[in-house]
Order: structure tokens, then sequence, then C-alpha cells
């Protein structure tokens, strides 16, 4: 039986500078998809899967991202006072057990490896699932919790994985793929960010991990890749052979909220799932396409 997952790490100190003037002094992960936060999809999807702790590696500018998940004493009495159920009911959907968030400070931008190694006193012994919340899932089933499945019958390294055209390699770690039964995949190798012509696939990591703690080892060699940046691909890349890995072609769709597009159709797909916004929204689409 592999150690049971209870804990997550979000690494969200990006700069956000591709959401400027918005993000100027708003953190990015708070940017709402229809009336809900990034973050808050990230976080209910953990919990999904059975992930009770959780440590945030933020940096200067994103206290709001701790301050989501207390409780806001004289919000909720104000609501309480005023019989606003319904706010109320929505303001529950934030609170947290009491000591299940705890933050660290990346205090430089070293890459998305350096912001995991940040969290190295939280991860300890235990494996650890990574959410990164620009990439927000819309799926009946948690991202985290289909990995979490493979790390049960594994008890190895999982990613969530998929195919992407091959002009944009460059942009995910590629894997190198061994046996594929179309659904869960072998990985033979990693690269981060590669050209397409020189990508051993176009199958990319997204966002979702869960990783065994001897990765925290390999970043602490903090060596440079891609772009100068420690990167946890590379991390990762070295415990092929010595422990299972495997990518997990989820069922659901995967939303680039890091891009301006991306966060659009997201704010589409979701309102489309709202019993509340749905036939509001496709009327006023008809005059738009
Ligand atoms: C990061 C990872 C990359 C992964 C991607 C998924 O890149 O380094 O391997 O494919 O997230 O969104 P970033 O988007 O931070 O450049």
């Amino acid at each position: 039986m592999p150690k049971p997952l209870k804990k997550a790490v979000l690494p969200v100190a990006g700069l956000g500078t591709r959401f400027l003037p918005a993000t100027k002094a708003l953190a990015k992960e708070m940017l709402p998809v229809v009336d809900k936060p990034l973050i808050q999809y990230a976080v209910e999807e953990a919990r999904a899967a059975g992930i009770e702790q959780f440590c945030f590696v933020t940096g200067r500018g994103k206290t709001a991202l701790v301050e989501h998940f207390d409780v806001a004493y004289e919000l909720e009495a104000t609501l309480r006072e005023r019989s606003k159920t319904e706010a109320l009911a929505l303001l529950a959907t934030t609170s947290m057990p009491p000591g299940s968030v705890m933050s660290v400070r990346q205090q430089v931008p070293l890459g998305l490896g350096h912001a995991i190694w940040c969290a190295r006193a939280f991860v300890g012994d235990d494996p650890f699932a990574i959410l990164l919340p620009d990439d927000l899932v819309l799926a009946d089933v948690s991202w985290v919790k289909q990995l979490a499945e493979v790390y049960e019958q594994t008890g190895g390294n999982v990613v969530a994985v998929e195919e992407v055209p091959r002009e944009h390699t460059s942009r995910y770690g590629i894997l190198k793929v061994g046996h594929d039964d179309g659904r869960l995949v072998e990985v033979t190798g990693l690269v981060e960010k590669p050209k397409p012509e020189e990508a051993p696939s176009t199958l990319s990591i997204i966002g979702r991990y869960i990783l065994l703690p001897e990765v925290i080892g390999e970043l602490a060699r903090f060596e440079r890749g891609a772009g100068g940046e420690i990167q946890l691909t590379d991390a990762m890349a070295r415990l092929i052979g010595r422990q299972p890995f495997h990518g997990l072609r989820c069922e659901g769709r995967r939303f680039d909220c890091g891009d301006k597009a991306g966060f659009l159709e997201a704010q589409i797909a979701f309102a489309l799932k709202r019993p509340d916004l749905a036939d509001k929204v496709r009327a006023f689409l008809g005059r738009y396409v």
C-alpha cells in the first residue's frame, strides 16, 4: 500500500504579467471564472481527491490568496444579521479546517522547480500533489482524484497529460513515451519546452502532478534548465527508471487560463454549466458569432 496522499502544493508566486493591468495589485489566481477565483477551483479539485493539507508558495502581493480561505468574521456576522442565507452558503465554500492552509515564500522567481523546493519542509517524506491554478479543469471527476487512483495502483509518480499541436511543444514539458494503452502512458523521458523539431512526442504535461518526495532532493541540485530556470520537469526526469512514472490522459477539459483566449473560453464553458446562467449566456452568444 503506498502512503496515503494528503498534501498539495500550489505554486502561486507568478507575477501574472500576461494579465496586466488587471494583475497590477491583484494576484492572477484571484481572477474569477464566472464568480469563483482560480485558486478556489484548484483547492476544491484537490479536496475532492481527499487532500487535507495545502501549501501555497507565494510571493509579494499575494496575501489575498491566503486571506481567501480564512474566516471573514465581520462579513459573516453582517450577512447573518441580514439573513443573507445564499451569500452565507457561498462564503462557506471558502472555509477550511483550522491549520490546513500554510504558505511559504518564494522570494526570488527562479522557476517552477525552485517554487516546489521552497515547500520542502511541508512535503517532508510524503507523496504530494501539485496543482498549477492557471490550468483550470472542467470534469465530472477531479483530475487529482483520477491521478490519485493511478498513484494508488502504481505507488509512483503520475502527471496529467494532453496532446498538443506540434508547434506548441515549446510551451510545455513533453513526454518521451513508452508503453501507451491510450489512457495511461509509461514515461521514459521528459523534456522541458523543446522546439517542435526536437520534441520526443506531442504529449505534454498539464498542471497536475502527484510526486514522490524524492523529487525534492533532485530539485536541491539547483540545476538551471530551459529559460535559465530551475525546472520541475528536469528534476522529475531524473526519477525515471528509479521510480514508476506515468502520464494519464484524464477525462474532462482543461483550459489554459494563463492565456487570454483560454481564460475567456473557460468563462463561457463554466457559465454554460451553470443552471442559473446557461440560458442567458446561450441567448447572448448568438449575437456575437
Ligand atoms: C509549467 C511546466 C511545464 C508544464 C506546464 C503546464 O510551465 O514547466 O512542464 O507543461 O506548466 O501548464 P509554465 O506554464 O509554468 O511555463
